[in-house]
This record gives structure tokens, C-alpha cells and sequence, in this order.
């Protein structure tokens, strides 16, 4: 399912919707997978040199909090452009604990000045960005040189018949779980639509270099079906 355009408000709009599901969905969907694959996503972002982390797109806080589970001196800020997203986030006890800041921002136009974050990370965000290399380029700039981008996002499994058999799964079975658990059919439609459309790991690999990040390389984890992507700045 396509959104309306701009992509950006509508996008907003759905996750503002599902945003009091959204934890739940992501453990039914996943069958609680989805805490270890941005455990991963965190171990490649502490590599980075010491300084602050940009959790981008952070929802309710999950990688944020994987963050700062390994790195407890880690200055961690989460931003999202949905505020409801957010209200879920600062609701949560350990985000309070473990004091990380949350902020109101769009990705495509990042309120921080150049060279800020040691790494800048993202789960489950590129695909949904109205302008992907725009949303890569912000990342870089924030980023101080010799810092890390590292990015989790859902993919298509490159093994043929494994890729049908996902395909039936997110396409058939998860609208039906959106439907019934969130209310929102739409919204657990639009999400397969949005991974069959997005570029694949190595196109996006690409991308990134061709935009001057160095050293790009993704692993692929869930059985093929999480690309994890780390760069250098
Ligand atoms: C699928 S959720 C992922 C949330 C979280 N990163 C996680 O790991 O569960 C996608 C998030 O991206 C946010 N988002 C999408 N486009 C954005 C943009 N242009 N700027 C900021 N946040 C955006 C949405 O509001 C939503 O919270």
C-alpha cells in the first residue's frame, strides 16, 4: 500500500496512530527477535569513539536503550518526528533511569550543527524516509569524522524460496496481526509494501559510499530477513 504523499505527513500520521501498539506488535511480529537484532545494531555503534550517540527515528526507545545498556557513560539523545512516539519512549522507566534525552526532529533536517555525534544510529527508519539520500546525508553531517552510521532496517531474504515464504508471512499474516492488535490494517499493510520497495542491502551499500561514507559493509541477520549497515565518516 502506497501513502499519500508527502510521504513524510503520512508516515508521521501512521506511526501517531499505532504508536500505544507499536512495542507489542514489534514483540508479536518478531517473536521478541527484535531486542537481539538491535543489541547487534549497538555493539556496532559503541565501536565508535568516545562522545555522544544520535538515535534517530528512536520511536519508543529500544535501540537507544541497547545503546546505553552497553555503553552506561554513553550520552545517548533519541529524535523522532512523531511526538507520540516519543510520549511511549519517556513513559518507559529504564529510558528515565538511564536518563536519555528525547527529542522532537526530522530527519531530513537534523537541528544539530556539523560534527556532532560520535555515531549516529537508526532501527527500522531508512524506508520509510520521503528522500533516502538526503536522510543519509544528514546522518554523515552530524557525524564527527571517525565516527560511525549504523542502521537496522528490515530486507528482503536474498534465498528464493525463503523470500516467498516471507513474503506470504508479512504480506498475509502481519496485516492480520496489525488489524487485530493495533486496529490499523493500513499501517501493517503499508510496512511489507515498504520493504518490497525499498533498495536492496548492497544497492544501499552503495549509496552510502557513493555519498562519501567509508569502509560501508552490512550483515544480514533473522534469518536474512535484518540488513545491518555500519559506515565510517
Ligand atoms: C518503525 S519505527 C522505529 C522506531 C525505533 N527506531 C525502533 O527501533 O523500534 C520508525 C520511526 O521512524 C520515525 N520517522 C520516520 N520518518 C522520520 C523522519 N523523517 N524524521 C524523524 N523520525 C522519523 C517514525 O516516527 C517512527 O517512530
Amino acid at each position: 500500500m502506497a501513502l499519500t504523499a508527502p510521504k513524510s505527513e503520512a508516515v508521521r500520521a501512521m506511526f501517531t496512530r499505532i504508536a500505544a501498539r507499536y512495542d507489542l506488535m514489534n514483540s508479536l511480529m518478531t517473536g521478541g527477535r527484535h531486542h537481539a537484532w538491535r543489541t547487534v545494531a549497538a555493539r556496532e555503534t559503541v565501536a565508535a569513539p568516545s562522545g555522544p550517540v544520535l538515535d534517530l527515528a528512536t520511536g519508543t526507545a529500544d535501540l537507544a536503550l541497547a545503546v546505553r545498556a552497553l555503553d552506561p557513560a554513553r550520552a545517548v539523545i533519541g529524535a523522532d518526528f512523531a511526538e507520540a512516539m516519543l510520549h511511549e519512549a519517556a513513559r518507559k522507566p529504564a529510558v528515565r533511569s538511564a536518563r536519555i534525552t528525547l527529542l522532537a526532529a526530522d530527519a531530513l533536517r537534523l537541528p544539530f550543527a556539523h560534527k556532532t555525534f560520535a555515531a549516529v544510529t537508526s532501527a527500522f527508519l531508512l524506508r520509510n524516509l520521503e528522500d533516502l539520500a538526503k536522510g543519509l546525508e544528514e546522518m554523515r553531517r552530524v557525524t564527527r569524522p571517525g565516527g560511525r552510521v549504523v542502521t537496522l532496517d528490515i530486507t528482503r531474504p536474498a534465498t528464493p524460496v525463503w523470500s516467498q515464504v516471507f513474503s506470504v508471512y508479512f504480506h498475509r499474516v502481519v496485516p492480520a496481526i496489525g488489524a487485530a492488535v493495533a486496529g490499523d490494517r493500513q499501517a501493517y499493510t503499508y510496512l511489507p509494501t515498504s520493504v518490497d520497495r525499498f533498495v536492496s542491502p548492497d544497492e544501499l551499500s552503495s549509496l552510502m559510499r557513493k555519498l562519501g561514507f567509508r569502509e560501508a559493509r552490512y550483515r544480514r541477520l533473522g534469518l536474512g530477513t535484518i540488513a545491518i549497515h555500519t559506515a565510517l565518516v
